[in-house]
């Protein structure tokens, strides 16, 4: 056993009083038998064995639904540190706090303890976090999301060099949730919350919060992007990374079933990626993790097909709807509910209440290895090589379907002034526009400024090409005017044409459109291609102003090639109106 870790779960076993220890191996008996004591415990409820077999349901507690942005910090000696965007702990506090919240939390439970590993096995990209919880349902998660057990303690070897995450559900209470991080001590405390993003640390926490402060130190990225590969007819391959904010469409781009003949999609990662630059010059990317913690509603065999081949068996379903024959049920699942369901919580819904049925944030946790899309990139130790970025958000107006950056700078600063729509994946109002850098707001570790500061500097020689693309734009009548999903393709087409510099573009104020769409066989609505593309100047000159105002907060830090890029943005603007 690693000397460095049998210290550090003592003196954690010392501080929260645990009943037993469990070493977790991440062997199938393993989780086999947690899984049968959870459900005689009533913690899961086995779902119908010929339907969903080996697949389980898990209500949380009604007030532990999401993401908990405003209960989430950063514990640095210097409030600069974090920057304006994140919520801020002294060391010193953060130790008071935690001291006293994990004084003896664990008596009478089990403290499991959790080795896994975030990257491939054997490569040199790779890294080791051993998280310590007392919630069997984040266990048996893990070992779906990640590389689990003695994988990882291999890796490490003798090593000390791992990321060490404490969790417990506590009482559950909102009032004492914390999800504190510690940068510099490579360290993740969390307590009063199972959801996936406070719970699941290896996921966010490690893989964004923690990995981005290290990534900044060594020269590499950490983002909240998916990874994915696309064939097209000839048989040239490319490979794309794309950040957009929480339920904006991430895992559904990455396991997209292309509408156009001759298409291939290949799922390198459907949430986060590592980007180093490569002895070539370009950005490599893996994908930390092993499996998929994705939303189910919306999820159908029309809209996501892979998803839904994945999530047939071996999943965990959290805070899903319940037919009577023992199946999992949701909104937009493209199937009726049937007589006798009963909603996330347990309580019996005819498809007449106002209710949704499912909570609009129910996830399915299912091994990546399952997904029909997922090829062998995703064991492969160097990654990918990218050849295009892409920010994106959920915005009823303004922003077009897609536009291109006029530059790399141009990119940086695109990302850096991402807006988007609020959603259901994390606590507080919906639909509201907001400011999210690069789809990294709740998950930056550092000041945003300084995280723009290391965008510019790093891209490798050969940078890929960015753009923007949002499927959320509304018509007149609130609908969306995209169709999406499968027929996005059509839009990573014209990405890949230009990679290729084989498309037109249409220069605008905002960056650069498409002259040409290949809408073969899609029927649109009349004048909705021209909706999606225009660029509303008056909107943008609006957006500018409050894009200024968010610039504005990172003070003297902001790097001056954004105020710059700014500047200009501005200028077009002016200039388009004349
Ligand atoms: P992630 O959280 O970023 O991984 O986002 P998901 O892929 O889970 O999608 C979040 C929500 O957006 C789900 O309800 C999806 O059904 C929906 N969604 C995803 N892609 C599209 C799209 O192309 N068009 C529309 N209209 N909705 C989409
Ligand atoms: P998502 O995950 O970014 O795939 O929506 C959200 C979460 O883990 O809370
Ligand atoms: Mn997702």
């Amino acid at each position: 056993m690693n000397k460095a870790i049998s210290a550090w779960v003592s003196s954690v076993a010392e501080r929260v009083r645990p009943s037993a220890i469990h070493w977790c191996d991440g062997s199938a008996e393993e989780i086999d038998a947690l899984l049968g004591r959870m459900t005689r415990d009533e913690a899961l409820i086995r779902l119908n064995p010929d339907r969903y077999p080996r697949c389980f349901l898990h209500r949380s507690d009604p007030r532990d639904v999401a993401g908990s942005d405003h209960r989430t910090f950063i514990s640095t000696v210097f409030r600069e540190d974090v920057g304006p965007t994140n919520n801020w702990l002294s060391e010193a506090d953060a130790r008071r706090l935690l001291g006293q919240l994990f004084r003896g939390v664990m008596r009478g439970r089990t403290m499991y303890v959790v080795p896994y590993l975030l990257g491939p096995a054997g490569s040199r990209y790779s890294r080791v976090g051993v998280q310590i919880t007392d919630s069997p349902y984040v266990v048996a998660s893990l070992r779906l999301m990640t590389r689990m057990g003695s994988v990882a303690l291999e890796h490490l070897g003798s090593s000390s060099d791992f990321v060490r995450g404490v969790h417990s559900v506590g009482d559950l209470s909102p009032d004492r949730r914390y999800v504190v991080h510690f940068p510099g001590l490579r360290a993740i405390w969390s307590i009063g919350s199972g959801y996936g993003g406070n719970a699941l640390l290896s996921n966010k926490c490690h893989g964004l919060t923690i990995a981005s402060v290290q990534a900044r130190e060594e020269g590499w990225l950490a983002e909240h992007m998916l990874i994915m590969g696309l064939t097209d007819p000839e048989g040239v391959k490319h490979y794309l990374a794309a950040a957009f904010p929480s339920a904006c469409g991430k895992t559904n781009l990455s396991m997209l079933v292309p509408t156009l003949p001759g298409w291939k999609v290949e799922t390198v990662g459907d949430d986060i990626c590592w980007m180093h630059v490569g002895k070539d010059g370009r950005l490599w990317a893996l994908n930390p993790d092993h499996g998929v913690f994705g939303g189910a509603p919306g999820t159908s065999w029309k809209t996501n097909p892979a998803a839904m081949a994945a999530m047939a068996h071996d999943t965990i379903f959290t805070n899903v709807a319940l037919r009577h024959d023992g199946t999992p049920w949701w909104e937009g699942m493209g199937e009726p509910p049937r007589e006798g369901a009963v909603d996330w919580r347990g309580r019996p819904w005819t498809p007449d209440f106002a209710e949704p049925a499912a909570h609009p944030n129910a996830r399915f946790t299912t091994s990546a290895r399952q997904f029909p899309t997922v090829g062998p990139s995703l064991d492969e130790p160097e990654g990918v090589p990218i050849s295009a970025i892409i920010f994106g958000g959920r915005r009823a107006r303004v922003a077009p379907l897609v536009y291109e950056a006029r530059s790399w700078e141009h990119g940086v600063y695109m990302g850096a002034t991402l807006v988007s729509e609020t959603t259901s994946a994390a606590k507080g109002p919906v639909a509201v526009p907001r400011h999210d850098p690069m789809a990294m707001l709740p998950y930056c570790g550092y000041n945003m400024a300084e995280y723009f500061r290391h965008w510019l500097t790093i891209g490798g020689v050969r940078k890929p090409r960015v753009f923007h693309v949002n499927w959320f734009r509304t018509g007149g009548d609130g609908r969306y005017l995209w169709p999406g999903y499968g027929e996005n393709i059509r839009v990573m087409k014209w990405i890949l044409d230009r990679v290729q510099r084989r498309a037109a573009a249409r220069p605008t104020p905002i960056g650069l459109v498409p002259v040409d769409l290949d809408l073969h066989g899609l029927q649109l609505p009349h004048g909705a291609v021209e909706q999606l593309l225009d660029v509303d100047l008056a909107a943008w000159q609006e957006e500018a102003r409050r894009t200024g105002d968010f610039l504005k907060s990172f003070g003297r830090r902001l790097p001056s090639r954004l105020r710059e890029e700014h500047e200009d943005l501005l200028s077009r603007l002016r200039n388009a109106y004349n």
